[in-house]
C-alpha cells in the first residue's frame, strides 16, 4: 500500500456510513482516499453523497443476475484499490471476489457480533430483549457477518425504544467506528491471526466505544 490507501465503497442505500467515511477522508491528513463508490441499486441516495464529494460512482445492478457476472463487473469498475468498504451493501460477496482483497474488505454491522448477524440486527436485538446494543466493524470473510472483529461500540437499549430510536443511537456509533477502523487499516496497523484481528493501538485509542 502506498502512503494513502485507495478505497472503494460499495453501497445499496442511503449511505450515512459512506458519508462518515467521506467526511473523514476530506481531512488531508486522513490516510485513505475514497476513489470510487459502487451501488448495486440504481438511484440510491449514497450515489448523490458521493457525487457531492466529487467521488466517481458506478451503478452495477445485481438484481436478477448471476453473482459471478455481477462481481466481474464490479471488479472492472473498481480498478486498482487497496481496501473495499461495504457500507449498507446488501449482497453477500463470493469467496472469489474476497480473494482479490485478502483481509482488506471491511463491513459495518448494527449489532454486537457474534450476536444478531444478518439483515435485521437492531430488530433482532430488541426482540431478544438485550439491554445493550451496538455496532461492529469487521473484516469480511466467507460467512455472513462472521469475519475478524476490528472494533465494537455499545449503547443502552431503553424500555421505550423503537427499532428506529435504537437504530439512530447505534448509527451514531457506526459513524465513529468505521472511519476509525479504516484509518487503522490504511495505516497498516491491522494484522489477522486466524479469527482474531490485532490492531497496533496508539496511546488513547481503544477498540471499544461506549455510548
Ligand atoms: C447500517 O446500519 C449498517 O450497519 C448496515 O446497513 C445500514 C446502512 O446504513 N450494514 P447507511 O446506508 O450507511 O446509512
Amino acid at each position: 500500500m502506498s502512503n494513502v490507501a485507495r478505497v472503494a465503497v460499495l453501497v445499496s442505500g442511503r449511505g450515512s456510513n459512506l458519508q462518515a467515511l467521506l467526511d473523514a477522508a476530506a481531512d488531508p491528513w486522513f490516510p485513505a482516499d475514497i476513489v470510487r463508490v459502487v451501488a448495486n441499486v440504481p438511484g440510491v441516495f449514497a450515489l448523490e453523497r458521493a457525487a457531492q464529494a466529487g467521488v466517481p460512482t458506478s451503478t452495477v445492478v445485481s438484481k436478477g443476475r448471476a453473482r459471478e457476472d455481477f462481481e466481474a463487473e464490479v471488479l472492472a469498475q473498481l480498478g486498482e484499490v487497496d481496501i473495499v468498504c461495504l457500507a449498507g451493501f446488501m449482497r453477500v460477496l463470493t469467496g472469489a471476489f474476497l480473494d482479490r482483497f485478502p483481509s482488506r474488505v471491511m463491513n459495518i454491522h448494527p449489532a454486537l457480533l457474534p450476536a444478531f448477524p444478518g439483515a435485521h440486527g437492531i430488530r433482532d436485538a430488541r426482540a431478544y430483549g438485550t439491554t445493550v446494543a451496538g455496532a461492529t466493524c469487521h473484516l469480511v470473510d466467507n460467512g455472513v457477518d462472521t469475519g475478524p472483529i476490528l472494533a465494537q461500540g455499545g449503547v443502552p437499549v431503553l424500555d421505550d425504544d423503537t427499532d428506529e430510536s435504537l437504530a439512530a443511537r447505534v448509527l451514531a456509533i457506526e459513524h465513529r467506528l468505521y472511519p476509525m477502523c479504516l484509518r487503522w487499516m490504511a495505516e497498516g496497523r491491522v494484522t489477522v491471526e486466524g479469527r482474531r484481528a490485532k490492531v497496533k493501538l496508539l496511546p488513547g485509542e481503544t477498540r471499544w466505544l461506549g455510548g
